[in-house]
């Protein structure tokens, strides 16, 4: 296991498309299942991080900006901001594009947290978060001050 990675190593883009079955009785997709949606791009983004199983320990302000409806696309990127000693916080975003006028919007964001396990379900330590970009090592910094907000909240 390496001792750094960079969030590039493990950021984790995925696609869905809205189907009747993801919406209500207005045709709007429903606020569960995208954050299902993002629940599993943040885990194979933590899990990639930490080359173990994680578990989703917290879910920061869910953010519903706007509608998405059936037929839209919907991508959904997830990116490790910072990792501490078991868990690992993800920024998570998704878009909805219309498949006629290709136009995209963000729909939704979020911070998850989630904690790597070993073998007997303990936490176990992961690798730290190298940020490159000057908007990773921002979000690197911020990140602190989210984990002390937790802290005192739990
Ligand atoms: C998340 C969980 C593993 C933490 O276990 P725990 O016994 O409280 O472990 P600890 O107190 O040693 O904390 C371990 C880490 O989790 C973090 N943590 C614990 N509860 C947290 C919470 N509610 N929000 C954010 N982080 C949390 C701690 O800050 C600590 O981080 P660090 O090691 O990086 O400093 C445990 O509460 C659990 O299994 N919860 C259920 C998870 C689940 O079922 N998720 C849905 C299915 S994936």
């Amino acid at each position: 296991m390496q001792i750094s990675k960079t969030p590039k190593h493990s950021q984790t883009i995925m696609t869905e498309v809205v189907f009747p079955n993801d919406t209500n009785p207005m045709g709007m997709l429903q606020g569960g299942r995208m954050v299902q949606w993002m629940d599993i791009a943040s885990a194979v983004c933590a899990q990639n991080h930490a080359e173990r199983i994680c578990v989703t320990a917290s879910i920061d302000v869910v953010k519903f900006k706007a509608a998405a409806k059936v037929g839209d696309i919907i991508t959904i990127k997830a990116k490790i901001t910072r990792s501490f000693n078991s868990s690992m916080e993800i920024f998570v975003q998704a878009w909805a594009k219309k498949v006629i006028s290709q136009k995209a919007y963000l729909i939704n964001e979020a911070f998850f947290t989630f904690v790597a396990l070993d073998e007997n379900a303990v936490p176990t330590v992961v690798p730290k978060v190298r940020p490159t970009t000057d908007e990773e090592k921002r979000e690197y910094t911020k990140a602190d001050e989210r984990k002390m907000a937790r802290i005192l909240n739990k």
